[in-house]
């Protein structure tokens, strides 16, 4: 019988494997460690919920009507993957009711039943950020920079902003129902698929790439020339905000991110070393109103939500982020059957360097090949004589031109640390 092909992950996900994942480390890390300095603390999720939690913030949304991974579970529970994290997160701060401002980031992996291409996966992992329990513009401020600090903290420099209000409650309606008259007139010359949809949700229109579209509502009104009094406010205080910080921005009033639960500031990043239909590879915005759809008090509440892979694609574009040389810093090359490599790599790791070995008896060659090719800096070596007079041999293999000594085995580890020093 011929044997099943092997498995493949399923299209649209892939593994992240070393040595790459260590760029995906670090950029976790340094995502982390610019979040926590901001005073964010991790929140973990599930990665699936109740299908209504999802259904709730974006019925009307192409990654909710069409692209959620639902399913029921063995106990004919509805449930689903999650396409998206603040939807977790606001259902995490409705049940637990936390003390605001409730600031918290997380690393974690959405789904979306989308066509797969470069840049565009049916698993993608986003670094996020939400903030619930404050109307201050200073944490929508905050809240893009911390996100543009992040991208300048990679050396990913080719970053535009993006940077529109969509107003609230009070101006919104009336606004919707302006630019909904303006569709009216022009409707045959919309899109096929805006044709239909124009009537029921005129603010999708203006998001919409295709040219007809981007012809058709090229003098379509404004929502930043009918904001209210507060909104406008607002606004101009979170400019007021970016400039003094020196974040650069465009304002754009055609900005309508892809789920309904927008109020007031949204923004978007794009890398510009991209591929245009992929390069967005950060965006988010206020939802004041989605506590209370989720069963709330009246909570505001404002967030982003950044790419991982997309992130690493712009970081790749612009040679940023580089692969870090070296695994370990010392290699233990053992020649005499194993056990002093050992134990000098464990007397090592314990002592807090980052040291490796190979396994199975190589040959003091192969040892040697691996030893370099793990980028370490220095190599122990022990070999017949090492092992017979009580010592070992460390040798420099990036410069120094290989200078080699003796060191008692009793003193390798603090000879390693100061030669690493
Ligand atoms: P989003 O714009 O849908 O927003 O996703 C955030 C980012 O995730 C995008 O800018 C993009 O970099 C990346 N992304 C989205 N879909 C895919 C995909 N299929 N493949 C690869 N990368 C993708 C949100 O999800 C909101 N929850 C953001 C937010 C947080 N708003 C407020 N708080």
């Amino acid at each position: 019988m011929p044997s099943a092909p092997p498995f493949r992950a399923p299209s649209g996900t892939h593994d992240v494997l070393p040595p790459e994942s260590a760029r995906w480390q670090a950029l976790v890390g340094r995502f982390a460690a610019l979040a926590g300095q901001a005073g964010y603390g991790l929140v973990v999720n599930p990665v699936f919920e109740d299908l209504g939690v999802f259904q709730r913030v974006g019925e009307g949304t192409d990654v909710v009507r069409k692209e959620m991974y639902a399913f029921e579970d063995r106990g004919g529970r509805p449930l689903a993957l999650r396409p998206e994290g603040t939807a977790s997160v606001v259902r995490a701060y409705v049940q637990h009711r936390p003390t605001t401002p409730w600031k918290v980031w997380y690393a974690a992996p959405s789904f979306r039943y989308e066509r797969p291409q470069a840049g565009r996966y049916r698993q993608h992992h986003q670094l996020g950020v939400e903030v619930l329990g404050s109307v201050d513009a200073d944490v929508d401020v905050e809240v893009v920079v911390l996100a543009a600090e992040l991208f300048g903290a990679l050396g990913v420099r080719r970053v535009t902003l993006a940077l529109n209000s969509m107003g609230d409650d009070a101006c919104r309606p009336g606004y919707v129902a302006l630019l909904g008259a303006f569709l009216d007139e022009r409707t045959d010359q919309l899109c096929a698929e805006h044709r239909q949809r124009a009537g029921e949700q005129p603010l999708r229109v203006l998001d919409c790439k295709r040219t007809e579209c981007r012809e058709a509502t090229a003098g379509a009104p404004r929502m930043l020339d009918h904001l209210c009094t507060a909104c406008d406010a607002h606004f101009r205080r979170v400019r007021d905000g970016l400039d003094a910080l020196g974040i650069g921005y465009q304002l754009e009033s055609r900005l309508v991110r892809g789920f309904d639960y927008y109020t007031r500031t949204t923004f978007e990043f794009a890398a510009t070393a991209l591929e245009g239909a992929q390069n967005a590879i950060g965006g988010g915005g206020r939802y004041d109103g989605l506590v209370e759809e989720l069963g709330g008090p009246p909570t505001p509440g404002i967030g982003f939500g950044i790419g991982i892979e997309r992130l690493l694609l712009a970081c790749d574009a612009e040679g940023a982020l580089r692969l870090p040389e070296a695994t370990v810093d010392v290699w233990v090359v053992d020649a005499v059957g194993g056990a002093a490599a050992r134990d000098l790599s464990w007397s090592l790791r314990r002592a807090g360097v980052a040291a490796d070995r190979a396994f199975d008896e190589r040959s003091l060659r192969a040892q040697m090949k691996l030893a370099d090719r793990s980028g370490a800096r220095l190599a122990v070596i022990v070999g017949a004589d090492e092992q017979a007079s009580g010592t070992v041999s460390l040798r420099q293999l990036r410069g120094n031109d290989g200078a080699q000594e003796l060191v008692a085995r009793d003193r390798v580890v603090a000879r390693v640390r100061e030669l690493l020093a």
